[in-house]
């Protein structure tokens, strides 16, 4: 229904638009229509089209998924097992009931019980605490898409500042990484090769990776291994038919008025520059001066997806917004440092403000179309089963009954 021309949206293919006024107003407003070289808003890159998610995350030629590496993929992410101290799951922290992530500002790993914002420290570790906020693992197998490029699973960008390159590889980051899951007693350098020798003591784990990689010579329980099958688990967690993905793909009235109307606040307001394409992310780093005190305060970080946003505040990377009203109002305000710090006058912000902010154009009159737009990014429907029990019989998720 949207395709791009000469790098701004447009309305095409339309079935009977005359049926439907406001798709021929959407078809009238600057964004959706070729811009002219007056036009009040930026034209918009082609990789930023908005578009419906695949219906299938893509896999990288080395791992192509299959049932038994997905079973085990989940065995090892809901398993404390992973954890030197054998407290904490990648569900911990990215916990299905709370939107596969865990719903704080920021999260506690290692020396803490208890989930989600519940959560609370119950030994001092000595250890500096995550700063960053959780994102979801929701469509985290998408990270790095955008539109009309063709995926590159074994390249896509993660954590906020984009460190690591593919769900393969960052599997194994959060287990060194001693505040996460390694704690305070154990040796990063040795993290992995005793994380493997723990599985190889559990029969039920050396079952599942001999299943999942049968074609291997030798051990089937390796780093890389382990990395292959969180990735293929991770690759099942999408969401690609939320009420804007229909609509996308051609059912007109999967939008409320009011949610088309903030469609178009949504392109007007210069939001797509950034969270465009099938993400709403251009997975590119971005300095937007969001509230921070510490040393992420200066640091340009990626812009995130804008799905399931319903399911992952507090928002930004250190979770300091606590709702979307939050955000809408800190877009408005931010529009008045822009002038004063893009257009001359000062300059001190270091770094200095993404320039596409100059044109951001929003009012508060918008916020309630722009926040119903938002809401038909989210999913209703996503895998939330959590497994009974795991291999290790360690507390699923790192989170005891008792706690
Ligand atoms: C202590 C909480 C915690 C645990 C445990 C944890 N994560 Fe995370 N995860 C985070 C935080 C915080 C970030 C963002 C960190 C950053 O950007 O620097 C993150 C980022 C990620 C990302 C990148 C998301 C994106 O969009 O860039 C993936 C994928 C992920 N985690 C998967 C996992 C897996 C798999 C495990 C288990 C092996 C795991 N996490 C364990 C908190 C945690
Ligand atoms: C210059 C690029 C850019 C533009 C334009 C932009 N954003 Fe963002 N957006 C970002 C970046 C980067 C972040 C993360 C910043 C941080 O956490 O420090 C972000 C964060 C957000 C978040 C929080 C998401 C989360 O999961 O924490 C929301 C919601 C959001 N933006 C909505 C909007 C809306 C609505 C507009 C238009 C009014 C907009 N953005 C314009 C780059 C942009």
């Amino acid at each position: 229904m949207f395709a791009a021309v000469s790098g701004v949206l447009v309305l095409h293919d339309m079935p009977c638009s005359a049926g439907h006024p406001e798709l021929a107003e959407a078809a009238a407003s600057p964004l959706l229509t070729p811009s002219t070289a007056d036009a009040p808003v930026a034209p918009v890159p082609l990789e930023m089209r908005l578009e419906a998610l695949p219906r299938h995350a893509p896999e990288p030629p080395n791992n192509r998924s299959s049932p038994a590496k997905i079973v085990l993929g989940r065995m090892l992410f809901f398993d404390p097992i992973l954890s030197a101290t054998r407290e904490v799951a990648c569900a911990t922290c990215h916990h299905p009931s709370l939107g596969w992530t865990d719903q704080r500002a920021t999260p506690i790993g290692v020396g803490a019980a208890g989930l989600g914002p519940e959560r609370i420290i119950r030994r001092a570790t000595g250890l500096p605490v995550p700063r960053r906020n959780t994102p979801t693992l929701l469509n985290v197998a998408f990270n790095g898409l955008v539109a009309g490029v063709k995926a590159n699973p074994a390249g896509a960008p993660m954590f906020w500042d984009s460190r690591a390159r593919s769900l393969e590889s960052q599997a194994l980051v959060p287990i060194q990484s001693p505040s996460e899951m390694l704690g305070e007693r154990a040796e990063r350098i040795t993290a992995l090769p005793a994380a493997v020798e723990r599985l190889v003591k559990i029969p039920g784990y050396r079952r599942s990776f001999r299943l999942a990689f049968p074609a291997g010579t030798g051990e089937a329980i390796t780093p890389a291994n382990i990395g292959r099958a969180i990735a293929a688990f991770e690759r099942m967690l999408t969401t690609p038919d939320t009420p804007f993905d229909r609509f996308l793909r051609g059912a007109t009235n999967a939008l409320t008025d009011l949610q088309k109307r903030g469609l178009r606040v949504f392109s007007e307001s210069g939001c797509v520059q950034c969270h465009g394409g099938p993400m709403l992310s251009d997975f590119k780093p971005h300095f937007i001066g969001a509230p921070d005190s510490g040393p992420d305060s200066r640091v340009p970080l990626r812009t995130p997806t804008l799905r399931n946003l319903k399911h992952t505040a507090p928002y930004m990377h250190n979770g300091r917004l606590r709702t979307l009203n939050d955000v809408f109002t800190f877009y408005e305000q931010l529009m008045d440092s822009v002038s004063e710090t893009l257009d001359g006058g000062d300059d001190t912000a270091q770094p200095p403000l993404d320039p596409l902010l100059k044109h951001l154009t929003l009012s508060p009159e918008d916020f309630p179309a722009l926040e119903a737009f938002l809401d038909s990014l989210n999913a209703v429907d996503y895998d939330a089963t959590v497994p009974a029990t795991v291999p290790s019989g360690l507390p699923v998720a790192g989170v005891d009954a008792s706690d």
